[in-house]
């Protein structure tokens, strides 16, 4: 056994890097190849049927206008009936034959399975699912009294890129699954929505610039066009900005000056209030905001029900 490992642990970097270096410019080709296909064979939206979670505002709520414009039928949900109403009649505006708003609680199973029930029995078939519903925790840890109040947000967060992809080796072609990691986004979160430390929806702008300091946020009209377009193509995977993706690789190469970095940037010393974060001078430099962010995040004002 011993030895076994021992001779991998040489034998397996040889193999893999010279497999990197021959195999690597082939599946790059043949990736470009199939992008291109599946661009021109792209799923035509018109008359399918379309279940988004969380869909009252941000992300979800333009998903909904994107698939609206393109002519799907739609099932949206969300816990704030008024403002699902709203985003149900403008995607009918916007072109979609029919739009059903929900009130539906994603931590509840009874909910999400009438969210997809009412899909099924309405139109018979279901053939997009977005799952957008989640909230942001903001607090250090060592200032949260009790981890239960994450809660709400690790039940939206945990492992769910695992989780979809190893479903999606369960599936393989039965079913596509496309994962999006955003960057930025205009939404109520990057106007500073979050879960504080005692587990209640707060918004904080002042923290808001702190944890986003001067990193720009793109517009969420083009992140919606981005996600239909990309889950019409069936690709497995979605960045939005694509400059966001180089801030994987450059955690991945260079872990211990990241976190170097992330802690002088974002934490205050000890005693200091967050508010004093180098991250926060950054953002406040005048006239950087204007340059970097959408109007709407400057407004502190974000849907009641
Ligand atoms: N915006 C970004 O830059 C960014 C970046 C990375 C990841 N994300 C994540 O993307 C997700 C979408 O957020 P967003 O940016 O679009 O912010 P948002 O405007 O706050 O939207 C969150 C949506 O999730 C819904 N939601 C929250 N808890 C729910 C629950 N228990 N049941 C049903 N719906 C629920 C909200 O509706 P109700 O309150 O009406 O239920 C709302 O429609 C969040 O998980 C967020 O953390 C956002």
């Amino acid at each position: 056994m011993d030895l076994v490992n021992r001779l991998l642990n040489i034998l397996v970097p040889i193999f893999s890097n010279h497999a990197f270096i021959f195999f690597f410019p082939v599946y790059l080709c043949f990736q470009s190849v199939h992008y291109v296909w599946r661009s021109i064979f792209s799923e035509n939206m018109a008359g399918k049927v379309v279940v988004i979670a969380g869909a009252s505002s941000g992300m979800g709520e333009h998903i909904a206008y994107e698939y609206g414009k393109r002519g799907a039928f739609l099932v949206i949900g969300a816990r704030r009936e008024n403002a699902l109403r709203e985003v149900a009649e403008t995607a009918y505006l916007l072109g979609s034959p029919r739009a059903i708003p929900l009130r539906t609680d994603v931590s509840k199973v009874d909910d999400c399975r009438r969210l997809i029930e009412t899909a099924i029995n309405q139109f018979g078939r279901l053939d997009h699912l977005v799952l957008a519903a989640g909230v942001t925790p903001v607090s250090l840890f060592e200032e949260t009294f009790h981890v239960t109040n994450f809660a709400p947000a690790m039940a939206s967060k945990a492992a769910v890129v695992s989780f979809f992809e190893t479903l999606r080796v369960e599936f393989a072609s039965d079913i596509g699954i496309t994962l999006v990691t955003p960057g930025l986004i205009e939404s109520e979160m990057t106007k500073g929505k979050f879960l504080n430390k005692d587990g209640k929806m707060i918004v904080d702008q002042e923290l808001r610039d702190v944890v986003m300091s001067a990193t720009p946020i793109e517009r969420v009209e083009r992140l919606a066009k981005a996600v239909v377009n990309s889950a019409s193509r069936g690709d497995k995977y979605l960045t939005v900005p694509p400059w966001f993706k180089m801030t994987f690789f450059i955690k991945m190469l260079l872990r211990e000056a990241v976190d170097w970095f992330n802690h002088w940037f974002f934490i205050p010393e000890p005693g200091v209030p967050p508010t004093e974060a180098v991250s926060k001078k950054v953002v406040d430099i005048p006239g950087l905001k204007d340059i970097l962010w959408p109007d709407s995040v400057r407004s502190p004002k974000i849907k009641t029900n």
